[in-house]
């Protein structure tokens, strides 16, 4: 079967930096398909692949096609179904992977352009799937609209939702760690957990995605997908099997848990303000705590802060092991044992634990033991959008939230998207003063 990929938004820096670099690793990799770009700035496929760096020795160069497109005329819509019919012609069982890589806002028309383009079309036997970035939607009420408009073009399994966080190698990791390994099942609840700190910092700005930060900000862009994504990895129950049905099983059941965010601030970096022309009035880092009120965790304070122009990029989660007992030594505390998972700068993990400060009478220091993805195994995990979108060709859903689970995320939410207080301004390159006081009320200090 011929799969042919039309990318919408196809000059955005999403398709510049992840998605066409995803496309030539998988052509490389031997698949066979091609790319109808779209997008309103070029009028040669010369140009387009020029300007996203795609050179000539790039397998891409020939299965690619640039169509001049914009929503508003009808005649690019009629040049499309040309471009598409010509692609196909002489084939009889061809795919057609409409992936849409746009503000939320375009949805809609996006949709009805796509039923009217494959309506167009002819071949033998052609199919389709639709393919949505996040955020999808702009809250629980345009995510169900959306959804509906989208569902009258397709159906619910023809339509890839995208987190691209679950390709990630780190978070599949996560549920074989926790789900493969009984000591670890045996000490992960409420009796030994302390308190979780997750922390995605970034270090740069918003540079070019000016004009999407300015609707989006740091809750739909990242907290309302990616981090709820990674509280549902950390507290979910075990599935009975890793299938998408009983993965996406089991996170429902942590959304549902969790209360709308009552203990949160967001904040937006200075430099933000100039470069803006002080437009956008979007947060940029947001802290706040969570909590999962399940059986197993249930009390367990989760801390979380994330966002952009930060002194150094760092993805982290934390967890902190309970002290019960004391130690021989009656004075001391030892240190507190924990596990560290590291995605960036470095992709690890580590065991904290007390060993015996050499030439010291029984004095516990805190030791690490690290598991370094890359020097165990020796192999470059593929990024996470070349594990997405080999999984969309191979009709794999398990990658990708299912809609109970993006609309029970903007629920959690709400309460951030609906704050009216004025955002805190954090000086470029460092932590909001904010985020350093959700964790320090409570006695406690974030990690790094
Ligand atoms: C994207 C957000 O979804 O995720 C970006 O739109 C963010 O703002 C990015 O920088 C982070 O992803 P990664 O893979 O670089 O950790």
């Amino acid at each position: 079967m011929m799969q042919v990929f039309i990318q919408f938004g196809a000059t955005g820096d999403l398709a510049e930096k992840k998605l066409l670099p995803a496309y030539s690793e998988l052509l490389r990799k031997g698949y066979n398909f091609h790319v109808i770009a779209l997008g309103r700035r070029f009028s040669t496929v010369e140009a387009y692949l020029k300007h996203m760096g795609i050179t000539e020795d790039n397998p891409l160069t020939s299965r690619i096609s640039f169509v001049q497109y914009s929503m508003e005329e009808a005649a690019s819509k009629i040049e499309l179904i040309r471009v598409l019919q010509e692609t196909i012609s002489g084939m009889c069982d061809v795919e057609f992977i409409y992936y849409i890589a746009l503000q939320p806002s375009l949805y809609e028309s996006a949709a009805y352009d796509i039923r009217d383009i494959h309506e167009s079309l002819e071949g033998c036997r052609l199919t389709k799937k639709i393919i949505v970035e996040k955020p999808f939607g702009f809250d629980a009420e345009s995510a169900q609209k959306y959804n509906s408009i989208l569902l009258s073009v397709c159906t619910d399994e023809e339509m890839y939702r995208i987190d691209h966080y679950l390709g990630k190698e780190f978070m599949q990791n996560l549920l074989v760690m926790r789900f493969s390994n009984d000591i670890i099942k045996g000490i992960w609840n409420k009796h030994y957990i302390d308190h979780i700190q997750i922390i995605f910092d970034e270090s740069f700005g918003v540079d070019q995605r000016l004009g999407f930060y300015e609707q989006i900000g740091v809750v739909r862009d990242t907290i309302q997908n990616h981090i709820l994504q990674i509280v549902t990895h950390l507290t979910m129950a075990e599935p009975v099997e890793f299938t998408p049905e009983d993965i996406a099983h089991e996170k429902v059941k942590v959304l549902r848990s969790i209360k709308p965010i009552s203990t949160f601030h967001l904040a937006r970096y200075a430099s933000l303000k100039d470069a803006s022309g002080n437009s956008v009035n979007t947060p940029t880092y947001g802290a706040f705590t969570c909590a999962v009120d399940t059986f197993d965790f249930s009390g367990i304070p989760i801390y979380i802060r994330t966002g952009k122009m930060q002194k150094e990029a760092l993805s982290m989660i934390y967890i902190a092991f309970k002290h019960f007992s004391g130690t021989a030594d009656k004075k001391q505390v030892p240190p507190e044992n924990a596990m560290i998972f590291t995605l960036h700068p470095e992709m690890t993990m580590d065991i904290q634990l007390n060993m015996k400060e050499p030439r010291s009478t029984w004095d516990p220091r805190s030791v690490r033991f690290t598991f370094d993805h890359f020097k165990t195994f020796q192999v470059n995990t593929p990024e996470a959008y070349q594990q997405i979108i080999e999984k969309i060709l191979l009709s794999d859903k398990s990658l990708f939230p299912s809609m109970r689970e993006i609309l029970e995320a903007w629920r959690i939410v709400t309460p951030m998207l609906e704050a009216d207080k004025p955002l805190e301004e954090y000086p470029d390159r460092s932590l909001p003063a904010c985020a350093v006081s959700i964790i320090e009320k409570d006695g406690r200090h974030w990690y790094a």
